[in-house]
């Protein structure tokens, strides 16, 4: 598959099957994360694999699609403002280059879900105060493929200055 045909068919899933993750795998593809550009090379992301006593904790009404695998990534504070700021967008970098890697070398899809930023999950997930919960993810071979959602043509984003 080309680069291009990649991007189109990666997906938000929900709908997973049972089928494990292997281990290797995973972190293969969280080392892609890391290649992420990140200004400074604060390196800000972590990651957490949410076993199945911390998963119960959170009460997701979807139960994460029933992912066989969920994750937590967080992003480290700055020194100020802006460095945070720039931190969590070199974390969303590292998520995207991680989905990507996942889903090109084993079909492996992502569900992301917000629900992690809240002072209770945080609470439960014992993320420190200087870190933000970027996204928790359900990880897993999805039961269909489903097409891509369309998005506004990029001409209409683009702007020529003079
Ligand atoms: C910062 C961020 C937060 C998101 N949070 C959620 C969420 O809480 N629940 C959800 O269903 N999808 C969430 N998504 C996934 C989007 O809904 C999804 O990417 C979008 O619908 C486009 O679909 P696609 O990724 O399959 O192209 C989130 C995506 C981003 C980038």
């Amino acid at each position: 598959m080309s680069f291009i045909d990649l991007i189109k068919t990666r997906r938000n899933t929900k709908s997973f099957k049972p089928d494990p993750i292997s281990m290797d795998q995973l972190y293969e593809w969280l080392e892609a994360g890391t290649l992420a550009p990140n200004h400074r090379m604060t390196e800000p992301w972590e990651v957490l694999i949410v076993g199945d006593e911390t998963r119960q904790k959170l009460n997701h009404k979807t139960n994460f699609h029933q992912a066989p695998l969920v994750l937590a990534v967080l992003s480290k504070d700055g020194r100020h403002d802006f460095e945070t700021k720039e931190n969590a967008l070199a974390t969303a970098c590292f998520i995207q280059n991680f989905q990507l890697a996942a889903w090109a070398e084993e079909g492996v899809c992502t569900f992301w879900s917000s629900m992690g930023s809240s002072e209770r999950n945080r609470d439960i997930l014992g993320v420190p105060d200087n870190y933000d919960v970027i996204g928790l993810f359900g990880v897993g071979y999805p039961v269909e493929h489903v097409e891509p959602k369309t998005r506004i043509p990029i001409q209409q984003k683009v702007k020529q200055l003079p």
